[in-house]
């Protein structure tokens, strides 16, 4: 059997956001959320893994591994604490790590917003206020001149879906903790308005930049019974922000799992009867909505393989959504900004990537124009609600002393980025490949 080889110009690299990684980012709505007593965070963000300082070792470690692109975040709440105050010294932070990126070797992928906010905006409704989207637009603008000529990549939200159903929907414990369908939609207007005028704010600020929203997308399985909800849901989580990348010059598709979904009684019969008006499906959806979301295991199939997140080890669900990208924006270049896993055994995270690359090279060796795998996450760090205890990183962070320790998988994904091409017997999707 030959090697499965990628193209000579892949993009491959690791992923960072910078609430997650940087630490003490206190001007943002996370952060806040964070410190409330009733806070559904398992843990603080804190010192995270203070890559706001430790930025030059861990950028070199990444090149050294023999990646080629680090994918990582501007933070709007440190850039502009206050409404219409820019802090030059962030912005020149951020031109200082980007120089330390590129003086590596590594292509400079900029993410302009994920997830957080600053505190101000959040008090005014965040992605409700429908300010939001041109105060956005205006510091993405900032940033981009900033920046300048240094970067030529820009990821404008990411996963807006997740954002909206789980912070303004109220399914994943992030802020603002509204509920109903009513916060739910206007979250997403304001964030499809935000991807559209981001994106007009980077091309303006510098048209040779490529610019993309990032997108949460699953494999969903429903049997026949679920699919009016899953059609529902898929619509308002994907399909409108995918619709609003129509324009962008590249599409990020992020896929950690597939989701079967077999939903009983009597959630099914309401259903089917709420899907008869779309007043009466916005009242009964949120609730089934929020259970699935809240119990990913329950809709995993029986004895199936699970990660630390609960939901089910399944690296092949990745080619479905850049398969169902391809369909929907045809000849659109589709870029894989997130996939991996969290988990303590990293044996499980090099099958996770091998997996994963095979099926991804499937889709290329069928055509469809794939330009590179970034792997979340370069270092163990704060995942949202969930806090410390999920592991995704390629490379270990200890809490106490966060000191850095390069696990095999990150040695492994940079081997295979060096060589661009990976050994299809590592790849069986028996689960057999071995630790590299
Ligand atoms: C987000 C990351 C998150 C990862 C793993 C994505 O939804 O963009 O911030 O840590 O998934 O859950």
């Amino acid at each position: 059997m030959t090697d499965l080889v990628f193209p000579p110009s892949f993009l491959w690299g690791a992923a960072t956001a910078a609430h997650q990684v940087e630490g003490d980012n206190a001007s943002s709505d996370w952060w806040e959320w964070e410190q409330r007593p009733d806070t559904p965070c398992v843990d603080r963000s804190g010192v995270a893994c203070d890559h706001y300082r430790r930025y030059p070792e861990d950028v070199a470690t990444l090149a050294t591994l023999g990646l080629n692109t680090y994918r990582y975040s501007v933070e709007w709440a440190r850039v502009e604490p206050v409404e219409g105050s820019i802090a030059r010294v962030e912005l020149e932070h951020y031109v200082r790590m980007t120089d330390a990126v590129l003086g590596a070797g590594l292509t400079p992928m900029v993410t302009l917003n994920h997830f957080t906010l600053p505190n101000w905006v959040a008090r005014r409704g965040g992605w409700m206020d429908p300010a939001t989207p041109a105060l956005f637009a205006r510091y993405c603008d900032v940033v981009v001149r900033a920046l300048g000529d240094r970067v030529d990549w820009y990821c404008t939200i990411n996963e807006p879906g997740v954002v909206a159903f789980g912070g303004y929907l109220g399914a994943l414990g992030f802020p603002p903790g509204t509920h109903g369908a009513s916060s739910w939609e206007r979250a997403i207007a304001g964030l499809v308005k935000g991807q559209r005028l981001s994106r007009a704010a980077v091309k303006n600020a510098r048209p040779s930049a490529r610019a993309g929203a990032t997108h949460s997308m699953q494999a969903w399985e429903p049997d026949a019974g679920s699919r009016p909800l899953v059609e529902y849901l898929r619509r308002l989580n994907e399909d409108v922000f995918l619709e609003a990348s129509e324009a962008d010059d590249f599409i990020g598709v992020q896929t950690y799992t597939r989701v079967p979904v077999h939903l009983g009684e009597p959630a099914r019969t309401i259903l089917r009867l709420a899907l008869r008006s779309r007043r009466l499906m916005r009242l009964a959806a949120p609730p089934v909505l929020i259970r699935q979301a809240k119990d990913p295991a329950a809709g995993a199939a029986k004895g199936a393989r699970l990660t630390q997140m609960g939901y089910e080890f399944a690296p092949e669900a990745v080619a479905a959504t850049i398969r169902r990208v391809a369909e929907l924006l045809p000849g659109r270049d589709i870029i894989v900004t997130e996939h991996g896993v969290a988990t303590d055994d990293d044996a499980e995270r090099v099958e996770f990537i091998d997996r994963g690359l095979a099926a991804i090279h499937g889709t290329i060796g069928d055509g469809l124009p794939v330009r590179g795998y970034v792997h979340w996450s370069a270092f163990d760090n704060f995942e949202w609600a969930r806090g410390y205890s999920m592991r995704f990183g390629l490379v270990g962070v200890d809490r106490t002393t966060l000191e850095r320790t390069v696990r095999p998988s990150a040695r492994h994904l940079g081997a295979i980025a060096r060589a661009g091409r990976l050994a299809p017997w590592r790849a069986q999707a028996d689960g057999s490949a071995a630790a590299g």
